[in-house]
């Protein structure tokens, strides 16, 4: 939420920032601008919208410096017009500021700097910490301290960096919240919100801890915390290539992240499935695993898409392993007041690892003495490193804002996990050789799934003009369903939800006329009946059904509309699938429609906002 990111070195700084906020441009994108030091001034240029307008409206400016920084903005404090957009300056207009999150006490804190004779410029939040470190600086204290007493003053979370032309050799970095990290270049250094604009820049970086405070100049790098206790900070090398980045010939980031899913699903289980033994290898549980065993109770937390992977694992654990399991939305977890132990265990699931409601939630499990797994699909995130254990989903970037690639992987993740434990208690061998066989076939069969590509385009085709869509799943395809609509709501804004099929007949079915498409994920499995009478109730209604069944199913093919095959699989592997066809559905109604598909209104990839 909210892209941060800062250069100083000695290259021109603004194509570097350019293409950093382009690269962050999925946590944000209402409008973007940069800070650049130039003849010893600041310089700021803001636009409203994405990066190309800024991009654009460079061209008519002759900016150029070595020091500055950047934002690409998820307006939480005021509308998105250019004068809430960031950086911020304080009066005099020295020092500049891009901050990502919430100033809590920010109102106390403009009346106090009022009375003091500052003169607010913007609605944000953020504009504030600019008068604040400049009110210090007035009164005689150093920019680095004027910075450190002033956010020991703050209430609320941030992510910022600040530059100011009486100090033009650095910058200061500083964290409570939102993640920073600072890539380490030769004679040049960077900060960014995630690792993606370091890229092809450097490989050595220094993750933010909440509460430090980083001095950065060309040569060197320095981290302390706000209460000005030396931190040593250890270099961590990130791996990303710039292909992973980028859109290698695709039109969208989502269409690649869907296209490439054989592959994320099969690195996501590379070195870890032990055919043999019917088993897997979980090197990140190591030796939490008897926690996990032997928890009296599982708590899977998460937001969005990673929620419904959760439940998809809830089913999985259940089912397989044989303990308790909850999945609760981490928004909610966190202020209730959850029952909680030292046998029970938390899973919190993130693509990003930096959702804040789930990294509160995971806090508040921990302050429970609670032990906390994570599954998370960015090396070195939040969540990540705050967790006692987890999984990598080895997905690769997820640029896309609607989770595709890293929802497929964390469903392939929760089956790893819960073939382990399942074989450490009662699963036989052969079952378990049966399911990591599965598991192994799992990228074949939706490479096949993908290949029916053309015929999913011709079905968006004929349904992009509806307005409202019913997606319906029973058992491990109920999950599915809610995912499926999630797609399509999330990037075509068509109104569609998701229900367990036979509760469809408890309120939706009200719904059903020939306006109406209802999606049926039927494939072949114990309640397959089932569905097939809840796909005649929605026919007798003159809804009209596009089922995703399974090859070779010709029943359907009598009742449904339209019908998506897809190869069959077991049961609890049907999710992995089944939800192909209808990311693939979402993705071209969107495009028909003329959405913007990669960005969608309002979204942001990474919530780092409550
Ligand atoms: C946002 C994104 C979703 C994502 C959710 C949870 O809403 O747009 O795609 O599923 O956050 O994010 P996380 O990174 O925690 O999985």
């Amino acid at each position: 939420m909210c892209g941060i990111v800062g250069y100083i070195g000695e290259q021109n700084v603004v194509p570097i920032l350019l293409n950093g906020l382009k690269r962050l441009e999925y946590r944000g994108y209402d409008s973007a601008g940069l800070a650049v030091l130039q003849d010893q001034n600041i310089k700021i240029l803001k636009k409203v919208g994405k990066i190309s307008i800024l991009e654009k409206s460079l061209n008519m400016q002759k900016l150029k410096g070595y020091v500055g920084i950047g934002h690409t903005r998820w307006a939480t404090h005021g509308e998105p017009n250019e004068v809430n957009a960031h950086p911020h300056t304080g009066n005099k207009e020295k020092l500049a500021l891009v901050h990502n999150g919430i100033i809590e006490n920010y109102e106390i804190l403009k009346n106090e700097l009022q009375l003091k004779g500052h003169i607010f410029k913007t609605e944000t939040d953020s504009e504030t910490l600019c008068h604040l470190f400049e009110e210090y600086i007035d009164n005689g204290y150093d920019f680095i301290e004027a910075v450190r007493i002033g956010l020991s003053r703050v209430e609320g979370t941030f992510g910022l960096v600040i530059m100011n032309a009486d100090w033009p050799d650095l910058l200061i970095a500083a964290r409570r919240g939102s993640p920073l990290v600072i890539g380490l270049g030769k004679g040049e250094n960077y900060i960014a919100s995630d690792a993606a604009p370091l890229v092809g820049h450097t490989t050595n970086v220094v993750y933010l801890e909440d509460g430090e405070l980083a001095v950065v100049t060309k040569n060197d790098m320095k981290v302390k915390t706000i209460n000005d206790e030396p931190v040593s900070k250890a270099v961590e090398v990130i791996d990303t290539d710039l292909g992973e980045i980028e859109k290698s010939g695709y039109p969208h980031f989502m269409l690649k992240e869907i296209m490439e899913q054989p592959q994320t699903m099969a690195n996501t289980m590379r070195g870890r499935l032990l055919i043999k033994e019917g088993t897997t290898k979980l090197g990140g549980i190591g030796m939490d695993l008897e926690s996990l065993l032997y928890a009296r109770r599982v708590i899977i937390t998460a937001c969005g898409t990673s929620w419904h992977a959760a439940l998809i694992g809830e089913y999985m654990l259940e089912e397989l392993v044989g303990i308790p399991v909850e999945v609760e939305y981490a928004s909610e977890f966190r202020y209730r007041d959850p029952v909680l132990g030292n046998d029970s265990v938390v899973i919190a699931i993130s693509q990003s690892g930096e959702t804040a409601d789930t990294l509160a939630a995971i806090r508040e499990a921990k302050r429970k003495r609670c032990k906390v797994f994570g599954i998370c699909n960015v090396v070195g995130s939040t969540i990540a490193r705050e967790t006692d254990a987890g999984v990598y989903l080895h997905a690769g970037p997820e640029i896309g804002v609607a989770s595709t690639k890293a929802f497929t992987s964390q469903v392939t993740v929760l089956a790893l996990i819960t073939l382990l434990l399942a074989r450490m208690r009662s699963l036989s061998s052969a079952r378990g050789i049966e399911i990591a066989r599965e598991l192994a076939r799992i990228p074949e069969k939706v490479t096949k799934v993908l290949e029916n590509h053309e015929q999913i385009k011709t079905i968006a085709e004929e349904f992009k003009n509806m307005r409202n869509f019913l997606y319906l799943g029973r058992g491990y395809n109920f999950p599915v369903a809610l995912e499926g609509a999630l797609k399509l709501k999330e990037i075509s804004y068509i109104h569609a939800e998701g229900y367990p099929a036979a509760e469809m007949k408890h309120g939706p079915i009200a719904l059903i006329d020939e306006d109406m498409p209802v999606v049926f994920i039927a494939t072949k499995d114990s309640i397959y009946d089932k569905v097939i009478s809840n796909i005649e109730e929605v026919r007798a209604r003159k809804g009209k059904v596009i089922a995703v069944a399974t090859e070779g199913d010709k029943e359907i093919a009598k009742r449904a509309h339209r019908v998506i095959y897809v190869p069959p699989t077991i049961e609890m592997l049907n999710p992995l699938v089944n939800i192909i066809p209808l990311q693939l559905l979402a993705y071209h109604i969107a495009v028909q429609r003329g959405c913007d598909v990669d960005q969608p209104r309002n979204l942001a990839k990474s919530v780092t906002v409550e």
